[in-house]
C-alpha cells in the first residue's frame, strides 16, 4: 500500500476521529497493528491555530511517519494556507475532510456539506493540491468523503473522479450519506464503484467492527485498504486481530487481561502528558469507559471511575479493577456485539457532534 512516496506497513487504517485520534491514541493503534493513522481534523481558521486545542492536535512528538494531518474548512485560499502551515510544521500528507457530518461544521459548509457544492469542493481540492505541490516537499493530498449528500444525491463517484483528475493521491469513502449521520448501515456498493473507476488507492470505511467484517468489506469493494474508527475505541487490538485474520483466516485470541491493562495504562500516561493533569484526567474517562465497555462489571466501574478526580486515582482504580478481572479470566471476556451495540458506538456519536461543534 502506497500513498505518494510513502510505503505503508499494511492496509489497515485508523480513522480520524476528533477528540479521539490524538497523538497518544494514534501511537497506541499503530503499536497494535494499524499501518496508518490520520490526525484529528485541524481547522483552516487561522485565528484558532494558536489555541491550546489546535496545538495539541498538531502534536506529533515521537510519532512514526508519514505524518498525515487532516484539514477542514470552507474557503479555498484559507485551506491552501492551512496546507502550507501544516507542511511547515511537519505534515507529510494532507487529508481534506469532506466526511464529517456535524452541524456547525456543516452550517459553515465544511466537512461532508461540501459534497453538496461540487464546484466549491473542487476549488478547495485544487487549492490544497497546488499549495502542497508548491511546498516542494512531495506532499500527497488525500480526500475523505461520504457516499454523497443524501440518498438521491450520491455523488461520491463523480467527486472522486474529479479529485483524482485534480491530483489527489488517495480517496477514502465512508459508506453513508451526510444525511444519514451515523444512522442505518454503511453500504459498500458505492465504494466498490469508486474503487473500480479510480486508478489511485481507495479506502473503504464504515461499520467495520470485526476482522471478519474487514475481510468481507475488502472483498465487496476491492478497496486497497480498510479504515476502522469506532470499533478501535477501547479496543485498539482490533488491528492486530484483523491483520492476523487477513493473513491466516484464523481468529487471534483476545489479549490477556494483564496485557490489556498494561497497554491501557501506558496509553493513559501518554494521554496525561499531552493534556496535563486536569484536562488529561477528564478526557481519559472516555478512553477508560470504552476499554471496559462490554466487560463484566464494566458499566458499574465506569460510573465509579467518572467520580474520581485525579489521574493517580484513575490509574489506581483501573489497576485494581483489572487485577480483579484477571483473577477470574485469563483473557478479555467480551463479545464484539456487546461493544458495538451497548457502548462505544452510541457514545461516540455524541462525542463526534460535541467535538465538531467546538471546532467550528
Ligand atoms: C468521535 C468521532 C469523531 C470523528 N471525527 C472525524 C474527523 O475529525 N474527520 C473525519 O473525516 N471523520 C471523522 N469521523 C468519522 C470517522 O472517521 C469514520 O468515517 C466514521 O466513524 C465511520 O467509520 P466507523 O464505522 O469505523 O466508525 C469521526 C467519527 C467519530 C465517531
Amino acid at each position: 500500500m502506497q500513498i505518494g512516496p510513502y510505503e505503508l506497513p499494511n492496509n489497515l487504517f485508523v480513522a480520524p476521529m476528533a477528540g479521539v485520534t490524538d497523538r497518544p491514541f494514534r501511537q497506541l493503534c499503530r503499536r497494535m497493528g494499524a499501518g496508518y493513522a490520520v490526525s484529528e481534523m485541524v481547522t483552516s481558521r487561522k485565528d484558532l491555530w494558536n489555541s491550546l486545542k489546535t496545538s495539541r492536535r498538531a502534536n506529533h512528538d515521537g510519532e512514526a511517519g508519514p505524518i498525515a494531518v487532516q484539514i477542514a474548512g470552507t474557503d479555498a485560499p484559507m485551506m491552501a494556507e492551512a496546507t502550507r502551515y501544516n507542511i511547515d510544521r511537519g505534515a507529510q500528507i494532507i487529508d481534506i475532510n469532506m466526511g464529517c457530518p456535524a452541524k456547525k461544521v456543516c452550517n459553515k459548509w465544511a466537512g461532508s456539506a461540501l459534497m453538496q457544492d461540487e464546484p466549491l469542493a473542487l476549488e478547495i481540492i485544487s487549492a490544497v493540491v497546488a499549495a502542497a505541490a508548491a511546498s516542494g516537499s512531495n506532499v500527497p493530498v488525500t480526500l475523505k468523503m461520504r457516499t454523497g449528500w443524501c440518498e438521491s444525491e450520491k455523488n461520491a463517484l463523480r467527486l472522486a473522479l474529479a479529485a483524482q483528475e485534480a491530483g489527489v493521491a488517495m480517496v477514502t469513502v465512508h459508506g453513508r450519506t451526510r444525511e444519514q449521520g451515523y444512522k442505518g448501515q454503511a453500504e459498500y456498493t458505492t465504494i466498490a464503484a469508486v474503487k473500480a473507476a479510480l486508478h489511485i488507492p481507495v479506502v473503504a470505511n464504515g461499520d467495520i467492527d470485526t476482522p471478519q467484517k474487514a475481510k468481507q468489506v475488502q472483498a465487496l469493494t476491492g478497496a486497497d485498504a480498510v479504515m476502522i474508527g469506532r470499533a478501535a475505541q477501547g479496543r485498539p487490538w482490533i488491528f492486530r486481530e484483523t491483520a492476523h485474520f487477513l493473513a491466516t483466516n484464523e481468529t487471534l485470541a483476545a489479549p490477556t487481561v494483564a496485557e490489556a491493562c498494561d497497554w491501557l495504562i501506558e496509553h493513559l500516561f501518554d494521554h496525561y502528558s499531552l493534556y496535563g493533569e486536569l484536562t488529561g484526567m477528564r478526557t481519559a474517562r472516555k478512553h477508560i469507559g470504552w476499554a471496559v465497555a462490554g466487560l463484566p462489571g464494566g458499566e458499574a466501574f465506569r460510573q465509579v471511575m467518572n467520580q474520581l478526580d485525579s489521574s493517580q486515582a484513575q490509574v489506581g482504580a483501573l489497576r485494581q479493577w483489572f487485577a480483579a478481572l484477571a483473577d477470574q479470566y485469563e483473557r478479555l471476556p467480551y463479545f464484539v456485539g456487546d461493544l458495538v451495540n451497548g457502548g462505544a458506538v452510541t457514545n461516540n456519536i455524541n462525542n463526534n457532534e460535541e467535538e465538531a461543534e467546538l471546532l467550528a
